[in-house]
């Protein structure tokens, strides 16, 4: 049941599996981004309170630890008994992700409900890594041994909580690492109750650490620190950089790097109109344009450029926005008066451009970081908010001619996130689906995300993937053992 008078029982650091306070005693305060007013002050962790958690980490890996000699079997039944005490707290997860980020109260639950089978997938994979024997050449017996990278970092953003830490934690457990993970400075609690849930659940101390704070500092320390052999990341293409940059300038840690996109939803005239325009409005809005893989770029068939543009105009003015906890709330606030500030610099810069707005475009409301939703037409390639990742409920809807241009048009972008056509005709589905630069691809169909596929990027929008099996090669290493034999056999 939805209720924003969730009770808030962690705000400390969790470290070895215990709260604790920062070392600096220092605190921060997180935000109600439906009016503005302080939720509650949470530890600050910073590089001490890292250094903590990495020694922690780094003994929970050490040789001879539980964790270390544990069964893999049985590592696997502890990821699955998290997933399980998640979908036992699942009620209050969601109230406590809304309360935090803003988001509907149903959106919080299905996240919190897709996390925990994420977690029922990787907790599948623990007891089924392994390496081959290699058809070496000369007298040897020679094996692989996948193992884990050791102790990794993590660190999220403020979109999807729950879900991106168990897009993290899941294939890392599994792989057998330890975990320092760093939440978003807006939304640090439900990592927090996960966290409790992770010493519940029986992990051994130090498997999983949980330090809040600010980016600069204890985000920075995560990705400099000399013992963290692999950091892990969604976030911004600019703070990609920062950490592709530290992990190079300090022990060449693994990276993967999610870092959102411009992602083209193309509709042809040959598709049933409504359902275009649902797959386009949902490809959007959904999560209030906070999605890395929003549908931010709408191309529409000329032909059906108007009556499209007609439609999609309906459909935003009636979205209904308001309470994230109150029935039938569609879209809430955006996360904080930062993104808020940004989302409407964006669409005076439609405006001024020469993007015509049809609906929307100003604040919803008087207290909080509410946005109606927003449709522009007539917008062209070359404009702001064609070409820049807008992370807010912002429609661009784009007039295009034929397949060979607009496949042109999709790639012209330093991002390649996800893609997506709407089309009855298969000739077109498969060649855009083959053409186009990005690392999902949707035919008559948005966001399909599923824990079985792997998601990441092309180009600007990241390295490596996470979900499905490919996830978890970004948390193993590879070892090759060559036994010699006394003859060829
Ligand atoms: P951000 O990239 O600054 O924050 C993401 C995470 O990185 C947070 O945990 C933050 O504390 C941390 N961080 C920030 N600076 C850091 C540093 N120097 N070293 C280590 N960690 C650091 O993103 P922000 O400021 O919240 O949003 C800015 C833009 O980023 C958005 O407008 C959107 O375009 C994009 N974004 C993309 C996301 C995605 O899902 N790919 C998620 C959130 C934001
Ligand atoms: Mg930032």
């Amino acid at each position: 049941m939805a209720n924003k008078n969730v009770q808030i029982k962690f705000t400390k650091l969790f470290i070895n599996n215990e709260f604790v306070d920062a070392v600096s005693g220092k605190t921060f305060p997180t935000i109600n981004p439906t009016n503005g007013k302080k939720i509650i002050d949470v530890a600050e962790g910073d590089k001490a309170d890292v250094d903590r958690a990495v020694e922690a980490a780094s003994a929970a890996f050490s040789r001879g630890s539980p964790w270390r000699t544990m069964d893999a079997s049985a590592r696997g039944k502890l990821i699955y008994k998290l997933a399980t005490l998640m979908e036992r707290d699942a009620e209050y997860l969601a109230n406590l992700e809304s309360l935090d980020n803003g988001k509907a109260y149903g959106d919080s639950l299905f996240d919190i409900n897709f996390s925990s089978d994420i977690f029922k997938y990787y907790a599948g994979w623990a007891d089924k890594i392994h390496g081959n024997t290699c058809p070496a050449d000369g007298p040897v017996l020679t094996m692989t041994r996948k193992e884990p990278v050791g102790v990794v970092g993590q660190i999220i953003p403020w979109n999807y909580p729950v879900l991106m830490l168990s897009w993290k934690w899941g294939p890392a457990l599994a792989a057998g690492c330890t975990i320092v993970l760093k939440p978003a400075e807006q939304t640090p609690l439900t990592a927090l109750h996960m966290a409790a849930l992770v010493k519940e659940a029986g992990f051994p101390a130090g498997v999983v650490n949980v330090v809040p704070g600010y980016g600069p500092t204890a985000g920075a320390a995560v990705a400099w620190h000399p013992r963290i052999n692999k950091v892990a990341f969604t976030g911004s293409t600019e703070v990609g950089r920062l950490i592709a940059e530290a992990a190079a300038k300090s022990n060449l840690k693994r990276v993967s790097l999610e870092l959102g996109g411009k992602s083209p939803l193309v509709v042809f005239s040959d598709a049933d109109l409504d359902e275009a325009v649902e797959i386009a409005h949902v490809g959007l809005f959904a999560n209030h344009g906070q999605s890395c893989c929003a549908g931010s770029r709408t191309f529409v068939q000329e032909d059906i450029y108007d009556s499209f543009v007609r439609k999609s105009v309906a459909k935003a003015a009636a979205r209904k926005v308001g309470d994230p906890f109150a029935e039938g709330t569609e879209q809430g606030p955006q996360v904080d008066d930062e993104m808020f500030n940004k989302v409407l610099g964006f669409i005076e810069s439609g405006k001024k451009e020469g993007a015509k707005l049809e609906c929307g475009g100003e604040r919803f409301g008087k207290e909080g970081y509410f946005i109606k939703p927003t449709v522009f037409s007539n917008v062209r390639d070359d404009m702001k908010i064609a070409r820049e990742e807008i992370f807010g409920p912002v429609q661009c809807i784009i007039k295009f001619k034929t397949l060979e241009e607009v496949i042109e048009r999709a790639n012209n972008t330093t991002y390649g996130l996800a893609a997506a056509i709407v089309t009855k005709d298969i000739d077109k589905a498969l060649t855009f689906a083959q053409s186009v630069q990005a690392g999902s691809v949707w035919v008559n169909c948005y966001d399909w995300v599923v824990p079985q596929a792997p998601f990441g990027g092309y180009k600007q929008s990241g390295t490596g993937r996470e979900l499905g099996e490919d996830s978890l090669k970004e948390y193993l290493e590879v070892k090759t053992i060559t036994i010699k034999l006394p003859q060829k056999n």
